[in-house]
């Protein structure tokens, strides 16, 4: 069997899809999940673009202990040492840099020759060979590259000292016969102990049969997302791509990755949840309906035997079972108990705060689900951030417009202060009223709301996007009352800001950047 390394760019291209950005602590919780998952390398982000992001790369590196944590860096000086600072503390530090080769970047992007191209390319793997043993080199553009002029490319990055070779599809405009010739290409130039990458986007659906090509032709690095998620239309998805290699008889016997496959499910949650990007309905493997059988001929068939339909057993993948948990008697020990089956194990801050809410959802609901401990647990018991702002009284009246909205905050070690505000709905006259009680200018940059299962009494899931002064935060929340979640939303998204607030006077205070 032939071991296929699993090099997952979640944080770092799925971080590039609209809205996706993701905070410090975000990002290493999302890096131990998939620690946990199994994967071998993370890239955790690209250093040199803010200082947030050299300093959430830090906190991944120093974070995960198993993996190889990469950082992105662009083929100059510059980046690649804030690259290597970034890692520094990793256990495995990998440094990742990358120039386009094809004449169109050239010429139009970055207006340089060719001949300079490749002297950046050595000098770039060069440098990044002073701080780090573990050097990946892309070739940005490379499918629609002159092939001889990126086997030139390969040739130079391979002389400079480079352990990986990364052939990306940039564009997403390969066709898995030709994208599997050109890597077996770049294979047949390399030497045996430097590893050949394929990086597909999925521009024409085709990322993940794009990437498979480029195994059988000899790569042995696949750069995946969870869910796919990435700039424009998104990466090889990391599941499918797994799953594929794991299931299909071409490739079963052949190759094997180290993931973990039954902790894919709660890694693409965490991953959804997180980046606010929900899989559609019937995406493969994590998809609300990839494993429900709706025409009776097949849920016939599944009942007589699974496999009549099923190419794989849900579990398999962690699909949990649709299960009722919880009502008004349960236990604490019932409740722990179930967030772990959903691999989940909560602090025992945690625990209090998700039995308290779960316990105030019975008053509402007397049948509490999966669904209903997920959005407990990101709406509000998940401590991403100190408390600062709470709710203290909603009242709304809507029907007959303008709505209106009377909504009562209390602000950490302050007195409660109240506001009125109104709009076209509910939610709106709330958000009106939110924005006259923050002490900052904060602008509403996007908002969903969802139902976390089925049922008149379903718990509504609130998420949105705040611009506070510049920056902009992510909000939770989570209610049986939708315009109580949206309010819990959009002070969550409060709470980080502060919080944010905090960290930048401490970081002023005492500025610490650790040098190369
Ligand atoms: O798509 C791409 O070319 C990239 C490179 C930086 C590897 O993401
Ligand atoms: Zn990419």
């Amino acid at each position: 069997m032939e071991r296929i390394t699993v090099f997952d760019t979640t944080l770092r291209d799925g971080e590039q899809s609209p809205g996706a950005t993701m905070s410090r602590a975000e990002k290493v919780r999302v890096a131990r999940e998939l620690e946990g998952l199994g994967v071998d390398v993370i890239e955790a982000g690209f250093p040199a673009s803010t200082l947030q992001e050299f300093q959430a790369v830090q906190a991944v590196a120093e974070a995960v202990q198993t993996c190889a944590v990469a950082a992105l860096a662009r083929a100059t000086e510059e980046d690649i040492d804030r690259a290597a600072a970034a890692v520094t503390r990793a256990e495995r530090p990998r440094i990742h840099t990358f120039i386009a080769t094809s004449d169109l970047h050239l010429e139009r992007k970055l207006r340089i020759t060719r001949d300079a191209c490749l002297r950046r390319v050595q000098q770039a793997v060069r440098r990044a060979r002073t701080h780090v043993a573990d050097v990946q080199f892309s070739a940005e553009d490379a499918t629609r590259s002159d092939p001889s002029f990126l086997l030139r490319v390969v040739e130079v990055a391979l002389e400079a000292g480079a352990t990986t070779i990364n052939v990306p599809d940039t564009v997403g405009h390969a066709h898995p016969a030709e994208f599997g010739e050109l890597v077996g290409e770049v294979r047949r130039i390399c030497p045996d102990d430097v590893t050949v990458s394929a990086h597909c986007h999925n521009d024409l659906g085709l990322a993940v049969a794009n990437t498979l090509a480029a195994v059988e032709q000899g790569a042995r690095q696949v750069e995946v997302t969870v869910n796919g998620i990435g700039e424009r239309a998104g990466n090889a998805a990391l599941e499918e791509v797994v799953m594929a290699l794991e299931v299909l008889p071409r490739y079963r016997d052949r190759f094997r990755t180290q993931v973990v496959t039954r902790r894919i499910y709660r890694t693409s949650e965490l991953v959804s949840r997180v980046t606010g990007i929900r899989p559609q309905p019937n995406k493969a493997i994590v998809g609300r309906n990839a494993f429900a059988h709706e025409a009776g001929i097949h849920q016939d068939g599944v009942l007589k035997d699974p496999a009549t339909y099923e190419i794989m057993a849900p579990d398999v993948v962690g699909v949990p079972e649709r299960r009722l948990v919880l009502g008004k008697h349960s236990g604490r020990h019932a409740v722990a108990d179930r967030y772990r089956a959903l691999g989940f194990d909560l602090t025992e801050e945690e625990l209090a705060r998700a039995y308290h809410a779960l316990m105030e959802l019975t008053e509402r609901k007397k049948e509490l689900h999966d669904e209903d401990l997920l959005a407990v647990y990101y709406g509000g018991t998940l401590l991403d951030v100190p408390k600062v702002f709470r709710l203290e009284r909603l009242e709304v009246r809507c029907g007959t417009p303008p709505a209106r909205a009377d909504v009562t905050v209390r602000m950490a070690g302050e007195r409660p202060v109240s506001a009125m505000g109104s709009g076209d709905g509910p939610i709106d006259a709330a958000f009106a009223a939110l924005s006259e009680l923050v002490p900052w200018h904060a602008r509403l940059e996007r908002f969903s709301l969802e139902a976390a299962g089925g049922g008149r009494d379903a718990v509504g899931e609130a998420q949105l996007l705040l611009r506070v002064e510049g920056h902009v935060f992510r909000g939770r929340g989570a209610s049986t009352d939708v315009v109580e979640a949206a309010v819990l939303a959009y002070l969550n998204a409060l709470d980080k800001a502060a919080h944010a607030r905090t960290l930048e006077e401490r970081a002023l205070a005492s500025v610490q950047l650790w040098g190369v």
